[in-house]
């Protein structure tokens, strides 16, 4: 039996969260209905976060009251303790956390210093565990801050100890504006692999300088079965200037397909999903094999 790799999809999220058209709460619905039904096995549905800072997340609540049954894992991205409560509250049991590994980007994201937010991170963390909520921890701009420049492996290293230490179901590296490269990927995750294994790990990938794939390629190789994509290769995150869109779902699942790996992902259905996608915000989506593989599924 070939060996599986976890695709959690976040077009519903870090995909519509830097869109200039804000999509309906029904259109979101929508959206997430036609995801589910292409398979995919992790569906992020939005973020419980200040309507204020991010209005196109405003209403994940009623979404969260509304999802298509499907036998899939759902999450949310929450910012803070708050988003942690209301998440909860809404009946959902798997979070995202982000914390940022530079000062300035955290400052940016969430209005926090670096040490705060790692001392907020901690203790969701340690709630989540009395309460039975997963939560996954991301580190963002893991290789490079918009503001501040490269990003140390060693501090890198360093933070994933210190939240591996309040045990997230899972630590994910996010390259949160796509200035990862293959071989400082592949060094970084071997060395996490090798202390963690493959499990507790996952990657989450932006395709600013088209070497998305690679990366995600780079992670395999180091042991990696866990990423995040984005249908279409929609993305972008609105506190951090120049992100592009997330490595696109379909062309991870080719990747993997391609070979060896099972994604379970049904493709003409995915491409389905980009469509709809498409036709909601107005301009055409796809990722870089999208053509390609329009053809194959016709
Ligand atoms: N969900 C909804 N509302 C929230 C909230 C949450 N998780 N956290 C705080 N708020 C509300 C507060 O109740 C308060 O409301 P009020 O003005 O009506 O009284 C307001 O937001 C300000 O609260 P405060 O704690 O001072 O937050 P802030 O202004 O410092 O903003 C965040 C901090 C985290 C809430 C905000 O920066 C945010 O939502 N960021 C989202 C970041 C993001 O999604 N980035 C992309 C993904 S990584
Ligand atoms: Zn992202």
């Amino acid at each position: 039996m070939s060996e599986k790799v976890i695709i959690k999809e976040v077009a519903a999220r870090d995909g519509l969260q830097a869109q200039p058209q804000h999509l309906t709460v029904e259109q979101r619905i929508a959206l997430l209905a036609a995801l589910a039904d292409a398979g995919v096995p992790e569906l992020e549905i939005g973020s419980f976060v200040s309507p204020k800072a991010v209005p196109q997340m405003a209403g994940t609540d009623e979404i969260a009251a509304n999802l298509p049954v499907a036998d899939l894992a759902y999450s949310a991205l929450v910012p803070n303790m708050k988003g942690y409560e209301l998440a909860v509250r809404a009946g959902i049991r798997s979070h995202a956390i982000a914390l940022a590994a530079t000062e300035e980007m955290n400052q940016n994201n969430i209005r926090k210093s670096l040490e705060d937010t790692f001392v907020m991170g901690e203790e969701i963390l340690d709630r989540a565990a009395t309460e039975g909520v997963a939560i996954h921890a991301y580190l963002a701009v893991a290789f490079e801050c918009p503001y501040e420049g490269a990003v140390s492996e060693a501090l890198v290293l360093d933070q994933v100890a210190r939240l591996m230490a309040h045990k997230p179901a899972r630590l994910v590296i996010a390259d949160t504006i796509g200035a990862a490269n293959p071989a400082a990927v592949q060094s970084m995750m071997q060395k996490l692999v090798d202390r963690y294994g493959p499990e507790l790990l996952g990657c989450h990938f932006h395709d600013t300088r088209a070497m998305g794939l690679a990366n995600v390629y780079a992670a395999l190789l180091a042991g990696v079965r866990q990423f995040d994509a984005s249908a279409g290769g929609l993305g972008g995150c609105p506190f951090a200037p120049g992100a592009k869109g997330n490595v696109a779902t379909e062309d991870v699942a080719m990747l993997c397909e391609s070979i060896g790996y099972t994604t379970d992902l049904n493709m003409p259905k995915l491409l389905d999903a980009v469509a709809l996608l498409s036709e909601m915000i107005g301009a055409p989506q796809g990722g870089r094999a999208h053509t390609w593989l329009s053809k194959q599924c016709a």
